[in-house]
């Protein structure tokens, strides 16, 4: 066993059947293995990965260490760590620093002695380890050749960095590539958070209101899959367009102080703050249930429910009851955490396979240009055809090619 701070050690029977389950659907992943076993592009490189740790991240995990790199993994969010899939890694060499349930103290000290074997490149996911790198460890900064960012709040706080001309390094936004977010934002989220929101209420979504807050990639996949299961949706924007596109779906649109009075559930994935505060939870009916999936616990504020209840109780795992003066009783999920990753095991694996080879081939593309500048990147465009075309033929579907006379037509101006 490498330098780690585990939960149990002996977990890990329980951690590798969750990887062999995984592994059988992630063709995609396999494949891009054993081309890295055979090449070893990353050979020696110290790498350090923050993402949640269950069984996908798992075995992104181990194809990367077949590539020959030095794999040291953190967790980036204290409720989504497994703590059986972290033992399993460590019995395979991989080293860690996490478990589920840390405190905000040691979630950041985990991180802090991830950073203690000076890695090249970043796997990251919300950017809590390049924002602390960049705050407090600024002589770690040249030795760093490259990044990877998962999530759309990770790339959006990476942009600020990089505004503010302080970004050291190139940054690959693997979120911004067609492959990820396409599939892995709207199917992924759209799939799982119904998962977290079932498995912990055990409750029915046909007929009931269901207020989905941010119509952004995953909140699109949140409101077709909640209006699949028999729910009526309303959405609520603050941007014109995205509101004009929900009303075209067919949903209701409207302000959260109105919808407030009206929703059942409220799931908020909008990557901002206090989306739903005080002024929201005042209307709500009894019994509302509310779940975020967006990247921070910050967008139903904690702190207005907390002022108004007079009491708060767990009544089922991963359900908190809040109790207000006048009885009424509300219900958060996963404490206000990413209600996939919190109260199941996020995205369904097939997904995770497009969106983790995205980050495997990102990843060796990093360690093979070493004379990038700082900035934010895009997935080069090759990588995110050849993801799409490895899922097709993973599907064993096959599509047209254009022939000569099409390229030559689709390239004229003058026909
Ligand atoms: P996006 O940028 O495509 O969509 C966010 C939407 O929220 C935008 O349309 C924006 O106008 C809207 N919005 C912002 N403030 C709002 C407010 N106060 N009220 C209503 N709408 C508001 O972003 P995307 O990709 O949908 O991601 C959203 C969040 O979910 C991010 O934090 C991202 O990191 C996270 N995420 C979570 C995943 C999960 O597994 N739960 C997976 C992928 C992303």
């Amino acid at each position: 066993m490498r330098d780690s701070l585990i939960r149990d050690i002996s977990l890990a029977p329980d951690g590798e059947r969750k990887l062999d389950w995984a592994r059988r659907f992630m063709p995609i992943l396999q494949y891009i293995e054993k081309d890295f076993q055979a090449s070893r592009p990353l050979r020696d490189w110290p790498l350090l990965l923050c993402l949640h740790l269950e069984a996908k991240t798992g075995l992104l995990a181990l194809a990367l260490q077949a590539a020959g790199a030095d794999v040291t993994i953190v967790a980036s969010n204290p409720l989504s760590t497994q703590d059986d899939v972290v033992a399993a890694l460590v019995k395979k060499g991989i080293r860690a620093f996490a478990w589920h349930g840390a405190t905000m103290d040691e979630y950041f000290h985990h991180i802090r002695r991830g950073l203690d074997y000076r890695p090249r490149i970043i796997v990251d996911d919300g950017a809590d380890v390049i924002c602390l790198l960049h705050r407090d460890f600024p002589e770690l900064l040249p030795n760093i050749q490259g990044a990877c960012e998962e999530t759309t709040t990770g790339v959006s706080r990476i942009r600020a960095l990089a505004q503010e001309k302080r970004l050291a390094f190139p940054v690959i936004a693997v979120n911004d590539a067609l492959m990820k977010y396409l599939f892995d934002n709207r199917y992924g989220t759209g799939q799982s958070v119904w998962d977290g929101i079932i498995r912990s209420t055990n409750l029915l979504i046909a007929g009931k209101k269901v207020v989905v807050a941010g119509y952004g990639w995953c909140g699109k996949g949140v409101a077709k899959r909640a209006q699949a299961l028999g729910a009526q949706v309303i959405v609520t924007e603050i941007d014109p367009v995205k509101a004009c596109e929900a009303v075209m779906d067919g949903y209701a649109v409207m302000e959260m102080t109105e919808a407030a009075a009206a929703g059942d559930f409220f799931i908020t994935v909008t990557g901002n703050i206090d989306v739903i505060r005080k002024e929201h939870l005042e209307r709500m009916k009894d019994g509302a249930v509310l779940a975020n999936a967006g990247h921070f616990d910050v967008e139903i504020s904690k702190p207005d429910l907390l002022a108004l209840a007079s009491s708060v109780r767990l009544v089922r795992p991963h359900v908190e009851e809040y109790r207000f003066a006048d009885s009424r009783k509300i219900y958060l999920l996963a404490e206000g955490r990413l209600v996939n990753l919190a109260a199941a095991d996020g995205h369904p694996i097939e997904v995770m396979d497009t969106s983790f080879a995205l980050q495997a081939l990102s990843v060796r593309h990093i360690a093979e240009n070493a004379k990038q500048s700082s900035g934010i990147y895009p997935v080069p465009e090759a990588l995110d055809y050849a993801v799409a075309g490895l899922r097709l033929k993973t599907w064993d579907v096959s599509i047209d090619v254009l022939n000569e006379t099409q390229k030559h037509y689709l390239q004229s101006w003058n026909e």
